[in-house]
């Protein structure tokens, strides 16, 4: 079968080809998932990158993707959750997403969504589940909460502006001029142009700030957080206790404390509950998130759909930041 692989680090013109690999035996735990779409996601261009170099080791050449969206033509000896022909998303657990088949934890799996097709789906799984779990898991989001979610526009934020939305929250966010009028029609309350106003300025006394920038971005939404409030980020410092969580050694957790020794200062004197979320693959939550779309809550957005062998092209664009939703690649025609 045909699979994107990384060859070395660096940028996807470089570093990405595709190759011929064998096709994957699932495991008894696992469904052999025939990919009919599949998504890129900023860890994949971080990978390729070698920006986690120092807590991942690639063995090149190595797969790359972690979300995919199918159909099960496999299933390993102890699965009876799915059966052949079902139509089925998952974040994989491993990398590999970006190849002709993929293999799944069926309890990784979830049946997709009747109401969209594959090329929507595979955008859901990974920025879906991250957005669930920082929103519910770790903020947990209370309806008549004030939520701000930086980037509305990118693959996560489109998705966490929906699912903040439906669990009754008053939502805020930042976009650019050119992303106003659709992140709008994805219901969020109010909508702020970052290029003209600062939404520092206009939000006070906020309950829950779910940080999907990271960088200097971190620290200035604390300005807008009721003392007492919860800062939950995805690109920002990873706080100690997810660190511990993690199970990361004690040098590196002293590194990581001390590049966040700002904000947890500014944390403790205010009783903010500041925490870093990694996102975990869930099929029962992914689960959740069918019901979610099926119902007419949670409509995926779609920047754009690359064939397969333009695999490259498609993460290149992901890597400008500019993406308004989420970029597929599609196996079909
Ligand atoms: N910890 C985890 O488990 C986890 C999981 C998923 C993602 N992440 C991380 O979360 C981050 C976001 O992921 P993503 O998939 O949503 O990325 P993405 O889709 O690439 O985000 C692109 C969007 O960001 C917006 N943006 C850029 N700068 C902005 C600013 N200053 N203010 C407001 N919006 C801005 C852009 O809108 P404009 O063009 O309008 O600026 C664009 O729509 C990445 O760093 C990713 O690695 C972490």
């Amino acid at each position: 079968m045909k699979s994107w692989m990384i060859t070395k680090y660096g940028t996807p013109s470089e570093s990405l080809s595709q190759q011929e690999i064998d096709i994957p035996i699932p495991k008894d735990d696992e469904v052999l998932i025939k990919t009919k779409a599949a998504s890129f996601n900023p860890i994949d261009y971080k990978i390729l990158r070698g920006d986690l170099k120092m807590v991942m080791k690639l063995k090149m050449p190595s797969p790359i993707g972690y979300d995919v969206s199918g159909e099960v033509v496999e299933m390993g000896k102890e699965t009876n959750a799915f059966q052949k022909g079902d139509e089925v998303y998952s974040r994989i657990a491993h990398m590999g997403a970006m190849a002709e088949y993929v293999t799944a934890k069926v309890d990784d799996v979830s049946r997709k969504p009747s109401n969209i097709n594959h090329r929507q789906a595979a955008g859901i799984p990974l920025a879906g589940l991250t957005a669930y779990q920082a929103l519910f898991d770790i903020a947990q989001l209370q309806s008549g909460d004030y939520v701000f979610i930086s980037a509305g526009s990118g693959g996560v934020g489109s998705l966490a502006i929906q699912l903040a939305r439906q669990a009754g929250a008053y939502v805020a966010t930042t976009t650019s001029s050119v992303n106003v009028d659709w992140v709008k029609s994805l219901g969020p309350n109010q909508v702020i142009d970052y290029t003209r106003d600062e939404y520092t300025i206009l939000l006070k006394d906020y309950d829950v700030v779910f940080d999907t920038l990271g960088g200097e971005h971190t620290m200035e939404a604390f300005k807008i957080l009721k003392d007492g409030g919860k800062l939950v980020t995805i690109a920002g410092e990873i706080d100690n206790q997810t660190a511990k969580e993690l199970g990361l050694n004690p040098i590196i957790r002293w590194i990581l404390s001390f590049k966040a020794r700002k904000i947890t200062r500014e944390a403790r004197s205010r009783d903010i509950m500041y925490r870093y979320k990694l996102m975990t693959p869930n099929g029962r939550q992914l689960t959740e998130i069918t019901r979610l779309v099926e119902e007419g809550y949670v409509n995926p957005v779609v920047d754009s759909v690359f064939p397969f062998d333009k695999g490259h092209e498609a993460l290149q664009r992901l890597t400008e930041g500019r993406a308004k939703g989420k970029i597929i690649v599609s196996m079909e025609e």
